[in-house]
């Protein structure tokens, strides 16, 4: 049976959303952002979590080891747009880090990115997926969280997807909107999940130089080592576990962590379908996402 905390889904200024990560929307626009905060912004599903960890440790791994061990992922990255029941809003948990730089999460679409991120001129990491993959992690997210829409099955979420029907809105405008922003606005490092599963130290050598650190090469290998697809699946801080809305019975949220289980999911017709589609909506060349590495 479907908990009853499940949201419906609305159109927020032409994007999905649900009201968890609208109710706070004032505040929010008119968060206070400086000019060493860091933004992490991602299309749900997108490696989040992992590009979230990968700075979190590159900054604070070795100085402040005990966060490690005391505080999940999400309260060390807050995620700024989110406001549920009972718990601190992501605004308030961002305004009260104590750490500098602030690592701070957003879902948002370009559009609706507070401007003071723009007026301070924030560093900002993109990370996209490619659509096949991120589609079918969306699905089995809808299908383990009590605080997104109910997903149905995989043929109606994969239409749901390919309109836009989905929270935070359409990936085709998500990924295509932030790669037009990097044009001119030149603080964006726009990374791909594909590239970081090909090759995460090489990943972890850009990313330090977009932000200006050098680790050693011991510092980076423990970087390396901790953001692993078992190690984080096995770390309780970044696992997600303990998280009320999520059944990881249903589908963890460590699930498989790999380029290509799509192909586990689409039908050929499907498949067919979808190209047919992308087709249309990515026209843009210098944009192309690996399906397979
Ligand atoms: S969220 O809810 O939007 O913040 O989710 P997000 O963190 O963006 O994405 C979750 C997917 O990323 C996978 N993941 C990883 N893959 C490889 N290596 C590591 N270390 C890693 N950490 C997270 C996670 O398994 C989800 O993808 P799927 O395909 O569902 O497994």
């Amino acid at each position: 049976m479907d908990s009853p905390l499940r949201p419906e889904l609305f159109d927020f200024h032409g994007v999905g959303m649900v009201h968890y990560f609208t109710d706070n929307w004032e505040n929010i626009q008119n968060f206070q952002a400086r000019p060493d905060d860091i933004l992490i912004a991602t299309y749900p599903k997108a490696g989040t979590t992992w590009v979230s960890y990968i700075l979190d440790l590159l900054y604070f791994g070795q100085t402040s080891p005990e966060r490690q061990t005391s505080m999940p992922i999400y309260e060390r990255v807050p995620f700024l747009e989110i406001c549920v029941p009972t718990f601190e809003s992501g605004k308030d948990l961002a305004d009260r880090l104590p750490t500098t730089p602030r690592l701070i999460k957003t879902h948002l679409p370009v559009q609706f990115v507070p401007k003071s991120f723009w007026e301070q001129n924030c560093r900002v990491v993109y990370v996209a997926r490619n659509a096949k993959d991120c589609a079918v992690s969306y699905f089995h997210f809808g299908r383990m969280n009590s605080a997104q829409p109910e997903p149905g099955d995989w043929s109606n979420f994969l239409q749901l997807f390919m309109e836009g029907k989905v929270v935070f809105g359409s990936w085709y405008d998500h990924v295509n909107n932030w790669w037009e922003k990097k044009q001119t606005f030149s603080n964006i490092h726009y990374m791909c999940y594909e590239d970081i599963t090909e090759d995460s130290a090489r990943e972890i050598d850009r990313l330090c130089s977009f932000l200006g650190l050098s680790p050693s090469a011991e510092e980076k290998q423990r970087v390396a080592a901790g953001v692993t697809f078992d190690a984080m699946k096995q770390n309780k801080r970044t696992n997600y576990s303990n998280t009320p809305c999520m059944n990881q019975k249903v589908s963890p949220f460590m699930r498989k962590g790999k380029v290509g289980d799509w192909k586990n999911h689409f039908t050929v017709a499907q498949n067919e379908h979808f190209d047919e589609d992308y087709k249309q909506k990515m026209k843009n060349p210098a944009l192309q996402f690996r399906t397979e590495v």
